[in-house]
């Protein structure tokens, strides 16, 4: 589904972006280009990034392991 008409970024983009590591509407402006022209896309592309962190952060926290074998020696 194309978001931003004006430049042409797909909630597919958005979630690429994402992935790569981008957390904030200010940087998908600076990247993407979104919600630079007439800003009608800014509502749905932050909450497309609200959508994309959340579904990120369960993977984003990974556990620590601790061998203990390794920690005596
Ligand atoms: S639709 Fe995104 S700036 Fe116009």
């Amino acid at each position: 589904m194309i978001v931003c008409v004006c430049s042409n970024v797909s909630d597919r983009k958005i979630r690429q972006a994402v992935d790569g590591g981008l957390t904030r509407m200010s940087e998908l402006r600076d990247q993407l280009e979104v919600g630079t022209c007439c800003g009608k896309c800014n509502s749905c592309a932050k909450n497309i990034l609200r959508e994309c962190l959340a579904n990120a952060q369960p993977n984003a926290v990974q556990p620590i392991m601790f061998h203990t074998q390794a920690m005596a020696a």
